[in-house]
């Protein structure tokens, strides 16, 4: 496996282009959440590939309950805030909930979040046909789009909790189609998070895009957490999926450095960090 050299210095910014050619090259695609300037400086100096501005800022930033109330002003806002601080990691933002209900309302909230906040691609959940409708409305006028798949925190409520998906035959055939149909309506991008981990491989496999898991296992394209899971910082328990990178070293800095490191060399997710 091809590990990029991590010399902040020597980086050029990270492109939608240049994501689908760190696949080809079999390099791990490095992504993390980030809500704030400070936080974006941090992740560039790390080299860190894509910087999330992810609707977890509800639930982590805003303490609430669920995604579901996280406004489309407050992701322009956190978005500006990212966009300031950071000078080489793909920007990526989250439709917020509902935001994305149509081709129409997908559209102007993207054109928010990319002319007021500076995203360079949006990210919305499922993958059902009108979602499909909605990626490619949004992928024919060159918005750069990820899709997310698994476990869809929008739809905790119909999912009864956050629970892994796509465990059983069934529910693998579903997500396994529903992953090809993303990628064949003009997603860019594939999260995929909290799906067993021989099912990620195979999507990952198959499909031309990037894959990058949360809680997918070690064989998708790339990697992100929700940053302050990494640091140790979320209140209440830590998802098995995720690692405290921070226990044992100084720095917040050296935390996402290692957390970078182990992503590129295919050291994390190691097997603790596998559901099952
Ligand atoms: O909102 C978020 O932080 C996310 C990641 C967990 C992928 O969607």
């Amino acid at each position: 496996m091809y590990v990029q050299a991590a010399d902040p210095s020597a980086r050029k910014p990270v492109t939608v282009p240049r994501l689908r050619e760190m696949k080809v090259r079999e390099e791990k695609i490095v992504a993390l959440t980030c809500y704030d300037a400070s936080f974006a400086a941090a992740l560039d100096a790390a080299c860190v590939d894509v910087a999330l501005v992810g609707d977890s800022l509800g639930m982590v930033v805003q303490g609430r309950a669920s995604t579901l109330p996280v406004t489309l002003d407050e992701m322009v806002y956190h978005t500006a805030m990212v966009a300031r601080g950071l000078a080489n990691a793909l920007l990526v933002v989250d439709l917020p909930f509902m935001s994305y209900r149509d081709a129409a309302h997908a559209l102007s909230a993207s054109a928010r979040l990319m002319g007021e906040g500076g995203a360079a691609m949006v990210k919305l959940e499922g993958g059902a046909d009108w979602t499909c409708e909605v990626i490619a409305a949004l992928s024919v006028r060159d918005v750069p789009v990820c899709a997310h798949l698994g476990l869809m925190p929008q739809s905790v409520h119909k999912l009864g909790g956050y629970r892994m998906q796509g465990k059983g035959a069934d529910a693998a055939a579903h997500l396994h189609q529903q992953a090809h149909a993303v990628a064949k309506a003009g997603a860019d991008v594939l999260v995929l998070e909290s799906v067993p981990q021989e099912l990620a491989a195979r999507v990952s496999r198959e499909l031309a895009i990037p894959v990058i898991g949360i809680g997918a296992g070690a064989a998708c394209d790339g990697q992100v957490l929700v940053v302050y899971d990494m640091l140790g910082i979320t209140p209440g328990k830590r998802p098995k999926f995720s690692k405290n990178f921070l226990a044992g070293r100084d720095s917040i800095a050296d935390a996402i450095a290692a957390y970078a490191a182990d992503v590129r060399l295919g050291t994390f997710p190691a097997a603790e960090n596998v559901l099952g």
